[in-house]
């Protein structure tokens, strides 16, 4: 079994390709709700959440951790991925790759939360791939709720007025390539496209799945069974869930008391 988490439905984004690369393996997904959004906060609060996060899986018994959350994979794995008995790989390095290697004029822009710019992760992962790239960030932190709370339509007036600010500074950058740096941000991608039509965007969790799926043994004798958790409410995370996933999506959301592990 692989768990797979975020603060909320972004890592659901890595959840669905990692589906279709490895159908029968089994995968437990916990999305934080109750304390979503992550990329606000501090980087102590951000580690400690992340910990609780990875002794709940150790509960489960996981062969291996995708931490799909671009604020939790800039700003706390490093610090705490050697304390665990499995592996745990995050967004960063498969989304560089990627870029590195879609870019041709290499001018690649980053979006991600505010704590992910901030820590300049991928800019600095692009940059150990090829060091003459011009790197811009941008942070688009309303993203974030407007995923939670359902907003994804591509035709959202909403959402695409927030993109279009937003998104005004890579335009000016000329940039050819985006990584979509929080995993959220994939979910309203073809808002995004409509804004920078000729840009090639970069799912980073979709990159991390195909990561995921480079280090890990199939074994096809698996249920390929999907558990769902969540710290909150589940209602809201199941409606846009079932939107974004559609028949992959399983129904039965349970609820944890994370700040018990
Ligand atoms: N999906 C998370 C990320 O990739 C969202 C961050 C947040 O909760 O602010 O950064």
């Amino acid at each position: 079994m692989i768990g797979i988490f975020d603060s909320g439905l972004g890592g659901l984004t890595a959840l669905k390709e990692a589906i279709r690369l490895m159908p029968n393996e089994s995968f437990v997904y916990f999305g934080d709700t109750g304390r979503v959004p992550y990329g606000t906060r501090s980087r102590d609060t951000i580690i400690q959440y992340t910990e609780q996060a990875l002794r709940f899986f150790v509960s489960h018994n996981v062969s291996s951790v995708l931490a799909a959350c671009g604020t939790v994979s800039s700003v706390a794995l490093e610090a705490v991925k050697q304390r665990y008995p499995f592996p745990i790989i995050g967004v960063v390095d498969g989304a560089a790759k990627a870029a590195v290697k879609s870019s041709e004029s290499k001018k690649i822009a980053v979006i991600g939360t505010a704590a992910t710019v901030s820590s300049g992760s991928f800019e600095k992962a692009v940059k150990k791939l090829s060091p003459d790239a011009q790197t811009l960030g941008v942070a688009c932190p309303l993203f974030v709720p407007l995923v939670e709370n359902g907003f994804i339509s591509p035709d959202d007036a909403v959402t695409l007025e927030v993109a279009k600010r937003y998104l005004q500074p890579i335009k000016d950058f000329c940039a050819d390539t985006l990584i979509l740096g929080c995993t959220h941000f994939p979910i309203i991608s073809e808002t995004i496209k409509k804004v920078l039509p000729s840009v090639t965007l970069i799912n980073s969790g979709y990159e991390a799945a195909h990561a995921l799926l480079e280090q890990t043994e199939t074994q096809p004798d698996k249920s390929g069974a999907v558990e769902f958790y969540v710290s909150d409410n589940p209602e809201n995370f199941s409606s846009v869930a079932s939107i974004f996933l559609g028949e992959d999506f399983c129904g039965g959301v349970k609820t944890v008391e994370i700040q018990n592990y």
